[in-house]
Formats: structure tokens, C-alpha cells, sequence
């Protein structure tokens, strides 16, 4: 079976996957150096009252495509949330539950620089709605966090956490970047411990990514830990946080019992997102036509104000076409260890199970996915190692050498029969005989892509990556 053809029809009816709702707030008190999100440093006061009144213009033009149905979660990302005032959070949920409507318990979480904490502010943002944080601690090392160019301390951040749980939240996440200028073994098993001793519910635990277009990626520091150490890291941190209760759920994502970050889920589980802010991206199954759209907002905040609720706010739109989905559906589905159930591909791609059948087959044949328990999903050997195990052009995997991502995002770009990616000496080693030598060449850390760019599959570690 091959991607043209294979008649991908969509002979199922779409039903729509849980609602979750995703505001972008774009500005940061300092640009990191390292990051490549839609976030811009502060040069004045924020225009929040101009940019409450254009995200509330916005969700009135993306209504149609979801009416009727229910947000079971809102995510304040960016950018640094944290830096608009509760009332403007308020203003904001306000504004969205009176046109859509939420369900009860709903999770509405807030992304926060331990930078802009202040007394009181926690309070009046659980008394607004939010309901859990998401800190972006990065590191308790002031070195590191000096080399990452944060604008707060270890203190800073540790009295953050507190004052939070403090004001009443309980639900908390804490973001933790790894393989950082500088760091070894014992410097980020004592972030990890650090940061399991202010309990929180959830860790997210990020290899640090050389993005394009950020100053990390134009010079990069010096120090970084090559991928052995990296991954050796990984795999360090990896065992202590489930020593500590911390359950591995996705890449980079551990959680206490029941306490997994429902918003990511919905991503992951292919499910559907309004997207509002200054370069918000959504997806939405339209039901009624069997249609699965995305769109997307203007990116710098300006322009988004300026065009917010007119159709210059929408700055694209397209459709997932039925061939599209079942590579979607993988990128997002194989993130996580459980995997996937079928019924949930029918039901959201709109494409019967067997419109896949042969390459699921040939995958499960080559040890790269089982089935469990009615699901499908990584080889326990994959999600042990940490392995990332990315469908990049389903449904034509090869047995040839894989290719790309495998980074933070999980976001792919085309192979490049030219590039070449490093395998880490342990990922080698922990090598299952069943996956072949030319899946995870045994002898040699550099791995060649010599597969078509449009029909590679790659399954890859995920300390390897595209080269600058
Ligand atoms: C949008 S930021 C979150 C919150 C807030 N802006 C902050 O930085 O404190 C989301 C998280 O992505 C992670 N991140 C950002 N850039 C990264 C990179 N280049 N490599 C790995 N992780 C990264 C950081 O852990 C960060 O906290
Ligand atoms: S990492 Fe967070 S604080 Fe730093 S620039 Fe990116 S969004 Fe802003």
C-alpha cells in the first residue's frame, strides 16, 4: 500500500472530539534566548484592555465553528501569561464562558515566569478561575539560569511555587529544561530533586532545542552536553521521577495519579482546539460536512489588535484533507506512551481503521508499534529508553533509515536525503533485535537519510536531531 493509492476515503462519520480552548498572550518581560515561541519583550506598557477586547472579537469570529458544543479546557500560553493583571484574566474567561460553554471542573490553566510573582496576585487569579499553573522554572541553578537568560533566581522561583500553593492552588506544573550550557549529570538530578520537593502535580522535563531563529541557535553557547550526556541525563532524571510518583505520560510530561495535563491531552489525542491571540492556531471537526479545519491569527500583536474579529484576523485557513489525517492523527497520538485507541482514529479522522491497515501491520512487524489491550502504541522498549517514535509520512513506513524531529515540539520538518542525524550510544545499544541494523545502525553514531523525503517514517530518539 502506498500514500497515493490508497483510496483515503472518509466513509466515517467525524465525531467531534473534546473542545478545548487556547489563548495566546505575546509578551515576555525579556526575550530568552533559546526560545522560539510567538513572544515578544516588553518595550512599554502592554495594551491589555485593546488586547482582552480583540481576543473576545476574535472567539466571536471562530464561534460558528463550534457551536453548540462544550470547552472542557482553557490554556493561557505564551509569552508570559502571568504578566496580564487578574482582572484581565477574569475579563478574558468572563467574556469566553458567556459565549461558550463550559463544563463544570474545567481545567484553566495559566503559564507563569517566576519573574513576575507578587503576593496576593496568585488568589486573585484562582478567584478569576484559573484553576492550575504551569511555572517556567527551567533550572534551581542561578548559572544556568544566568546562561538561559531568565529574569528570575532559584529563590525567586522556589518562593513562587510556595506562594502559589499558598493562595489555594493545588494543581501545579513545573517546566524543567535539560542538557543546558554547563550542566551535567548531577546538576540536573538536582533540579529534578528540587523540584520534586516542592510537590508539585505535574513536571514537564524539556531537552533543551536549538531552534531556528533564536539567538542559541546563531551562536551557540558553549558547554552544551553532547548527546551521550544527554541522554544519559534523560534517562537519570527519567528513573527519579518515577521513583518520586511522577508517571511518564508523553516525551516530556510526568504527572501524579489523575493529575495529567488535560488540555495537552486533547492535542495529543487528536482532538479539536479554538485558538485565539496573536499567532493562535486552531483545529476544528466539523461534523455536520466531514470537514477538519485549521486556522490560524496574525503573529505580532499589533497587527492582531488591528485585525482581531475582522477577516483580516484570519490570517489562514485550510483543511486537513482525508490523506492528511491518519499522519496527524500519528504525530499526535504516538507522543504518548498509551498510544492510541482505533475507535478514536475512526471517529476523528473520519477513516475506517483498515484504510491503514497494511501499514499498521508492516509496523508492528518491524517492532515499531504493538497492540495492547485494543491499543496501539510504542514498544515499552521505546517509551523506556524514551524513545520518540515519530510517524512522519504515514502510512508508508520503511525499513529504511529514518529521519528527523525529535525534539521538544515533536513538529517535523521534510527529510533531507543529505542531513545527517547522531544516535546515542546508549539509544544503540538499547537497540531490540527485532528493529534492524538500518533502523538504528549499530556501528556508527551518524545516521544518513536515504529515504524519499515525502514517504520517510522515522522513529528516533530523542536526543537525535537534525544538525544546524
Ligand atoms: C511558553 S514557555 C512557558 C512559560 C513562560 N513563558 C516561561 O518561560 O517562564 C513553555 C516552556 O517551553 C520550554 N521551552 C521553551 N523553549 C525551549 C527550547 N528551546 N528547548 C526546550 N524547551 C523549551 C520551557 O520550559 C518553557 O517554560
Ligand atoms: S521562554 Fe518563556 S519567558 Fe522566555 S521568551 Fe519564551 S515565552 Fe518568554
Amino acid at each position: 500500500m502506498s500514500a497515493t493509492a490508497t483510496p483515503f476515503e472518509a466513509t466515517v462519520a467525524l465525531m467531534p472530539p473534546p473542545l478545548s480552548l487556547y489563548i495566546h498572550i505575546p509578551w515576555c518581560v525579556r526575550k530568552c534566548p533559546y526560545c522560539d515561541f510567538n513572544s515578544h519583550g516588553l518595550k512599554g506598557a502592554m495594551p491589555v484592555d485593546a488586547y482582552v477586547a480583540a481576543l473576545l472579537g476574535d472567539l466571536d469570529q471562530d464561534l460558528p465553528l463550534a457551536w453548540g458544543r462544550t470547552v472542557h479546557s482553557v490554556f493561557f500560553g505564551g509569552g508570559t501569561p502571568s504578566l496580564f493583571p487578574p482582572e484581565a484574566i477574569g475579563a478574558i474567561l468572563d467574556g469566553a464562558s458567556a459565549r461558550l460553554r463550559f463544563a463544570p471542573g474545567a481545567e484553566i490553566t495559566l503559564e507563569t515566569n517566576p519573574g513576575t510573582a507578587e503576593h496576593g496576585r496568585f488568589r486573585n487569579y484562582l478567584a478569576a478561575g484559573v484553576n492550575r499553573l504551569s511555572f517556567g522554572v527551567q533550572s534551581f541553578d542561578d548559572t544556568c539560569l544566568k546562561r538561559l537568560g531568565r529574569i528570575h533566581d532559584s529563590a525567586e522561583a522556589d518562593a513562587a511555587v510556595k506562594m502559589a500553593q499558598d493562595d489555594g492552588f493545588d494543581n501545579i506544573n513545573l517546566d524543567l529544561m535539560y542538557a543546558l550550557p554547563g550542566q551535567d549529570r548531577a546538576m540536573a538530578e538536582d533540579d529534578v530533586a528540587r523540584a520534586v520537593s516542592l510537590a508539585p502535580t505535574h513536571i514537564s522535563h524539556y531537552q533543551l532545542t536549538l531552534e531556528p531563529n533564536t539567538l542559541f541557535f546563531a551562536r551557540p553557547p558553549r558547554g552544551l552536553p553532547d548527546d551521550d550526556d544527554a541522554w544519559a541525563i534523560q534517562e537519570h532524571c527519567q528513573t527519579m521521577l518515577a521513583d518520586a510518583g511522577y508517571a511518564q505520560y508523553e516525551i516530556s510530561a510526568y504527572a501524579r495519579p489523575g493529575r495529567q495535563c488535560r488540555h495537552n491531552l486533547n492535542y495529543w489525542g487528536f482532538g479539536d482546539y479554538l485558538g485565539i491571540g496573536a499567532g493562535a492556531h486552531g483545529k476544528l471537526s466539523l461534523g455536520h460536512d466531514g470537514r477538519i479545519v485549521r486556522r490560524h491569527k496574525p503573529r505580532h500583536p499589533s497587527a492582531y489588535i488591528d485585525a482581531a474579529g475582522t477577516p483580516a484576523g484570519i490570517a489562514g485557513e485550510e483543511s486537513v484533507t482525508p490523506p492528511q489525517r491518519p499522519f496527524e492523527f500519528m504525530l499526535n497520538a504516538l507522543r504518548l506512551l498509551e498510544g492510541f485507541d482505533p475507535a478514536h482514529f475512526e471517529q476523528r479522522t473520519g477513516l475506517p481503521i483498515d484504510s491503514i491497515g497494511a501499514a499498521l501491520a508492516r509496523a508492528i512487524d518491524a517492532g515499531w508499534l504493538e497492540r495492547l489491550d485494543g491499543r496501539i502504541r510504542p514498544p515499552p522498549w521505546a517509551s523506556a529508553s524514551t524513545t520518540t517514535w515519530s510517524v512522519c509520512s504515514w502510512p508508508e513506513p520503511t525499513t529504511s533509515v529514518p529521519a528527523c524531529n525529535a525534539s521538544r515540539g515533536g513538529i517535523i520538518g521534510p527529510c533531507s536525503s543529505s542531513s545527517t542525524w547522531r544516535v546515542p550510544t546508549a539509544a544503540r545499544t538499547s537497540r531490540p533485535r527485532s528493529i534492524p541494523a538500518t533502523v538504528m545502525p549499530s556501528t556508527s553514531k551518524t545516521v544518513r537519510c536515504a529515504v524519499d523525503p515525502s514517504r520517510c517514517c522515522c522513529a528516533f530518539p530523542m536526543t537525535a536531531r537534525c544538525p544546524p
